[in-house]
């Protein structure tokens, strides 16, 4: 089952154009994924730093790549870009693209915890640190609970779902605490009701908005001029801070007025590209 999974990396061509992409310049691939984007800046002629928290990812990108001189990969959190780079000796580079949130070998393999949809351990790391979805969920006090689904989740049942997990805990697996979630939300919505609890608790466990806002920074500072940022990002949350940033820091211009959408055609063979939205800028 997990060797059959395949990424498909989401607006592919677009963030290229982008990136405006010179052969022979470094980008910065933040988040490696399945090697797509990084497949195609290399096509491109550019020589790429690819990070991922997920030594997963990181595993499978050192065999798929092996040999090819132009591509660093490293084992790490892009909040850390700048020691990443200070580590590589490397002051400037002319591009960092990052293509936010989990990939489908995350969602897909059930051992990783991520989808309500498939029996497995209520984990949600990224990386192989930190507090695991099971441990927030079980030990978090009500409040907390509500705390984190209504600001990562934008959850308007936050306090009756919060609820909900501490009457049934202890809550082991995925598909339990999609079922206390449904129970607890009734049939009042459409599309899963425990879509907004995953995702809160996979912001929360994974510090997503705390990184990202690390990783603008770090772009935005080691940028040459000139240089370009590309962000692909699948939710308001994320895309509301990446709009604010490129827009309000002294040093970006940005690229994009609105944000690219997926066309047509990869909306239809891509589901996961329904929500993404690219936007870029470029370092003065
Ligand atoms: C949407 S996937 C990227 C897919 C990739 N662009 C491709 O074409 O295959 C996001 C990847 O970024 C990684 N990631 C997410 N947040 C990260 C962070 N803060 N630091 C490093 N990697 C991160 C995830 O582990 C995941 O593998």
């Amino acid at each position: 089952m997990k060797a059959m999974t395949v990424h498909r990396p989401v607006l592919l061509k677009e963030a290229l154009e982008l990136l405006a992409v010179r052969p022979g310049a470094v980008y910065v691939d933040a988040t490696f994924g399945g090697g797509g984007h990084t497949r195609a800046l290399l096509a491109a002629g550019a020589r790429v730093v690819a990070l991922d928290q997920d030594p997963e990812a990181i595993a499978r990108g050192r065999a798929a790549f092996a040999g090819e001189p132009r591509l660093t990969l490293v084992e790490a959190n892009f909040r850390d870009l700048k020691a990443v780079l200070d580590r590589l000796g490397i002051e400037r580079v002319a591009g960092v693209l990052a293509d936010l949130g989990v990939s489908s070998f995350h969602l897909e393999d059930p051992e990783r915890g991520f989808s309500y949809r498939r029996e497995g351990p209520l984990d949600m790391r990224m990386g192989a640190v930190g507090m695991t979805a099971a441990e927030a969920v079980n030990t978090l006090d009500e409040a907390a609970l509500a705390e984190i689904l209504r600001r990562y989740g934008e959850e308007p049942m936050a306090r009756r779902i919060a609820r909900a997990i501490v009457e049934h805990r202890p809550i082991a697996t995925t598909t339990e605490l999609a079922r206390v979630v449904r129970a607890a939300v009734g049939f009042r919505r459409a599309g899963h009701p425990a879509r907004k609890t995953f995702q809160a608790l996979r912001i929360y466990i994974n510090d997503e908005l705390g990184a990202l806002d690390a990783l603008l920074a770090a772009a935005a500072q080691r940028l040459a001029p000139g240089g370009r940022l590309a962000v692909i990002s699948f939710h308001s949350l994320e895309d509301r801070r990446v709009k604010r940033f490129l827009k309000e820091h002294p040093d970006l211009v940005p690229l994009t007025k609105k944000p690219i959408r997926p066309g047509e055609a990869e909306l239809r063979t891509n589901p996961r590209a329904r929500s993404a939205k690219l936007r870029g800028a470029e370092r003065r």
